[in-house]
């Protein structure tokens, strides 16, 4: 497929020059047979039909973002907030990867999907009071809208034009949809200026968010690059999802829901890895093509790792064998369309039945998963749940004789002798992205309290590598990690996983059914 992104080529009758007359600049799209007559763009932007009427409504979501805009303004008076969508990122030469927007923006606008790439959001300060639902600022999104059938974009251009990637909605139809009030992308520059400068507006930009719209932003403030600044506007940004909405746990409710039909398609899936030569593969691809069948794509790259892949703590390959006798450790989340991701991980024997000292290994995790959802309550501190799972791991190897000390000693923070088998954290925040509100400062994150309506991960594991001397060798090459998402209720909390089996008997006998059925 053609690619040609020159479309101020168009009306040229000329011939492509030959190559020692054509700047370099514009080498690279010689492949391209689409014809760049006059008379070829006059009869091709002509002759089509009236578009369809729009069929946009307000989305569910419109309210609940509204009430996210107005507590992100009262931290931020008389300052503009930039909040870009970002853009495009090339994968390879001039193909680009599907496009995802920053998680900010999703949250902001309510806006999921592939929708509106290079979009800004930016909240225009004004006076306290005056602005939308008697907040502090005014929204406003500028973007790219649908471009007229008369331009060179409808049919030439490969990343934006209709002829390419379909009609894109209208200014009209975002607004609708989102409640925003909307604008071109081509008044951006100028909004974001106005008002700047000594004394006047101060603007912050969401760092990594937009290479052209951050640089933008630099230019008006007249500085090199964005900077210290701007991590502020990250961390209220963060921050600002460490307690999800109302709509937020529905839609990680379907998340999870859709990660747990996943899995059921996984397992029945095994005999058919068993067979192949890159059976973690068939595990990985089985996984994906049910999340873009019931989402928007998985929430992170699957983790399909057989055997002692699975001590590998992101095993991401994925090319190995999955041998009967062994364990497949399978770490994988739905994103679902409005971009909200489960994160569950579940550890399978691949032949439907743990051996005597897998099930060993895999009773100590589960133990402390469980010791960890003990301590997921409410007041808690988030560092509790990873204290409490460490308890209980500390413990086991000691009853194992792994340990050098005591597992009282092990636990002190000198020493942590226990963690060469469990390197990784116990929790992370989740929800748009995998790892959410990552730039929240640590006394609300680490150090934070708990309270109803946070929703994370708790995945405790032990991984024996097969080269680990320090371990008996029935030990090694197992890997062994649970992961359930749960929800911080009023009164404790909710496995939204839960039914996804996790007790050892329970995946067994939930294994030989599906294998059954
Ligand atoms: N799947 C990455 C994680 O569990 O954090
Ligand atoms: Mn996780
Ligand atoms: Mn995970």
């Amino acid at each position: 497929m053609c690619t040609d992104q020159h479309p101020e080529n168009l009306t040229s009758e000329t011939l492509t020059p030959a190559a020692e007359e054509q700047p370099l600049e514009e080498r690279g799209s010689n492949r391209s047979h689409r014809p760049q007559s006059r008379r070829f763009v006059e009869f091709v932007t002509s002759g089509w039909g009236e578009r369809p009427a729009s069929t946009a409504t307000r989305a569910p979501v419109a309210d609940m973002a509204a009430a996210r805009r107005s507590a992100l303004s009262a931290q931020f008076p008389g300052t503009r907030l930039v909040v870009p969508a970002g853009s495009f990122k090339v994968r390879s030469n001039d193909t680009d990867f599907r496009f995802r927007p920053h998680a900010a923006f999703a949250h902001l606008t309510g806006l999921g999907t592939e929708q509106e790439p290079d979009a800004v959001l930016v909240l225009h300060p004004v006076p306290d009071g005056t602005g939308d639902d008697g907040s502090a600022h005014r929204a406003v999104l500028y973007m790219n809208p649908l471009a007229g059938r008369d331009t060179p974009e409808f049919f030439s251009d490969a990343r934006y034009g209709e002829f390419w990637v379909g009609a894109r909605p209208t200014l009209d139809e975002i607004a609708t949809t989102t409640g925003i009030t909307t604008a071109h992308l081509d008044d951006l520059r100028d909004a974001l200026a106005k008002d700047v400068g000594a004394g006047g507006v101060q603007v912050l930009v969401v760092p990594e968010s937009d290479e052209a719209v951050e640089e933008v932003v630099a230019q008006i403030r007249g500085e090199e690059a964005t900077g210290e600044a701007d991590a502020r506007l990250a961390e209220a940004l963060s921050e600002l999802r460490l307690l999800k909405d109302a709509y937020e746990v529905e839609q990680m409710r379907l998340a999870v829901d859709a990660t747990i039909a996943g899995f059921e398609k996984v397992v029945r899936a095994l005999p058919r890895a068993v067979a192949h030569r890159r059976g973690e593969r068939v595990i990985e691809g089985t996984f994906l093509g049910h999340a873009r069948e019931e989402g928007n794509d998985v929430g992170y790259t699957t983790i399909a790792a057989a055997g002692d892949h699975a001590t590998t703590l992101h095993w991401t390959d994925n090319d190995g064998l999955v041998r009967p006798g062994e364990l497949v450790l399978v770490d994988a989340g739905v994103e679902v369309d409005s971009l909200y991701t489960a994160d569950v991980t579940r550890t399978l024997p691949v032949d439907g039945t743990f051996t005597e000292v897998q099930r060993r290994v895999y009773q100590a995790v589960l133990d402390a998963a469980d010791a960890g959802f003990e301590a997921a309550v409410p007041g808690a501190r988030f560092r509790d749940v990873h204290d409490a799972a460490m308890r209980v791991l500390a413990a086991r190897l000691e009853e194992w004789g792994l340990l050098p000390v005591s597992a009282e000693e092990s636990l002190h923070p000198d020493n942590q002798h226990h963690r060469r088998w469990m390197v990784h954290g116990t929790s992370h925040h989740l929800g748009l992205d995998v790892h959410d509100c990552a730039q929240a400062r640590a006394e609300l994150y680490l150090d934070g309290v708990l309270q109803p309506g946070m929703v994370f991960t708790i995945e405790p594991g032990l991984y024996f590598k097969s080269d680990d001397l320090l371990v008996p060798a029935e030990y090694r090459g197992i890997g062994v990690r649970i992961e359930d998402d749960v929800l911080v209720t009023a009164d404790g909390n909710e496995n939204l996983s839960a039914a996804l089996p996790r007790d050892p008997d329970a995946v067994e006998a939930w294994m030989a059914a599906l294998r059954e059925g």
